[in-house]
This record gives structure tokens, C-alpha cells and sequence, in this order.
């Protein structure tokens, strides 16, 4: 099921990350920032726990997002600011790492690295910048899905309807997270209007 926020904040700041302007710092400092605001929409049904923590009024039983249910994911390299905006949040939740790359040619997905660790009994929150043809982040959930997580949740900043459909038929039982769902892909496979390549201006590469 695709979640695309209606909130104001969110669009807002994705509209600046359009800006070509900014500079790689501004960028991935938006796109973390963007990426815990989708955290705050997608953990509305996160696992609980009962934890007694110590207080200053003596020991005070607390409920806590459970973050051993958790796990982080993320795709190289464009997804490494959303990762970090995730860690901000939750110091003890593991995160798995995958790399890939498109082929010019084909403008499918090739996978390069894949230190995903263990995923079962647990929510994983696959982080990815952009959904375009889907093909990423549909073959990243076939990865995580044969660790047997008890459910998995992508955020991601920006997709074309495309790509959302792609991710809709392969893994209907995926709960997608995304700030912004744009008009269409460009012969080239680029999101329209989009952001441009989010790892190139990541990282100040062309
Ligand atoms: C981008 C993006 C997604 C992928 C989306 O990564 O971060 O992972 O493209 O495209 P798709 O939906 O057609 O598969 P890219 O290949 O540009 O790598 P990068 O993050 O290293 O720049």
C-alpha cells in the first residue's frame, strides 16, 4: 500500500531539494531531515515495549518503540543521508547496507554489495531515495524478503507512478512510505520534475 504524505512540512522541503542551487551539504541535510519526518508517519503502528527506566522519581515504567523489532536498510549511495536521519532517531537498531547500480543500457538494477544481516521476527525500514522504474528497490525487498522479516516498510523521497506500480504488483504486502509521488519517468528513466540524480548531488559527482 503506498502512503504518500499530504503534510505540508514534507512537501516543502522537498521542493527545496529541487533546487539546483543547493549544495551537497544542504542537500543530504534535507533529505535527512525529510527522511525522519516519513520515520514519524510510518512508526504510527511500530512495536511496543515495557521498559523500567530509572528516573529522577525513582524507577518509571516506560513504553518505548521496541527498537530490537527493528532494522534499518538501505541502498548505496544515494540512500546514505536517509539512513543516517533514521539512526538519529534509534541508537540500537541495526542496519544492513546494499549497493547497486543501474545499467545505461538495459536500466536495470545490478547488485554489487549486500551486508543485509539477519532480518527475521523483525520490521525492517528500507530507505531509498528514489523510486523510478521500481527495479532497485523491487529487487532490495526480494533480498530482505528471503531473511523472513516479520514485515517490511520502504521510505522514500521521491517516485514516479511508474515505479510505485512496479513495487505495488511485485510486493503488495509492502507498505510504502514516500514524501512525493511526481508525474512520470523521461525517456531516460528520470523522474519528471524530480530532483535529478540524488547520488550525484549527494555527492558532488556528475
Ligand atoms: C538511484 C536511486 C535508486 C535508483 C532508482 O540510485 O537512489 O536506488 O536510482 O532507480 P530505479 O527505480 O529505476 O531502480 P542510482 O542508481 O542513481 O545510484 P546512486 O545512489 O549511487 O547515485
Amino acid at each position: 500500500m503506498i502512503h504518500e504524505s499530504g503534510h505540508p512540512l514534507i512537501k516543502s522541503l522537498v521542493n527545496h531539494l529541487r533546487d539546483i542551487r543547493i549544495d551537497a551539504l544542504r542537500f543530504r541535510h534535507l533529505v535527512m531531515e525529510i527522511t525522519s519526518l516519513l520515520a514519524y508517519e510510518a512508526l504510527t503502528e511500530a512495536p511496543l515495549v515495557q521498559r523500567e527506566i530509572p528516573t529522577w522519581q525513582g524507577d518509571y515504567n516506560a513504553t518505548l518503540i521496541d527498537e530490537e523489532k527493528l532494522l534499518f536498510a538501505t541502498i548505496l549511495r544515494a540512500g546514505m543521508p536517509m539512513l543516517e536521519g533514521l539512526e538519529r532517531l534509534f541508537a540500537h537498531v541495526p542496519c544492513g547496507f546494499l549497493a547497486m547500480r543501474r545499467d545505461e543500457e538495459t536500466k536495470e538494477s545490478i547488485l554489487y554489495y549486500d551486508r543485509i544481516p539477519p532480518c527475521e521476527g523483525k520490521t525492517v525500514m528500507l530507505a531509498d531515495v528514489m523510486v523510478a522504474t521500481g527495479g532497485s528497490l523491487s529487487d532490495a525487498i526480494d533480498l530482505i524478503k528471503a531473511k523472513n522479516p516479520a514485515r517490511i516498510v520502504t521510505l522514500n523521497i521521491i517516485g514516479a507512478p511508474e515505479g510505485l506500480a512496479h513495487i505495488i504488483r511485485k510486493h503488495p504486502d509492502v507498505d510504502i512510505f514516500i514524501a512525493q509521488i511526481d508525474e512520470k519517468l523521461n525517456a531516460d528513466k528520470f523522474i519528471l520534475p524530480g530532483l535529478g540524480d540524488a547520488g550525484d548531488r549527494s555527492y558532488n559527482t556528475t
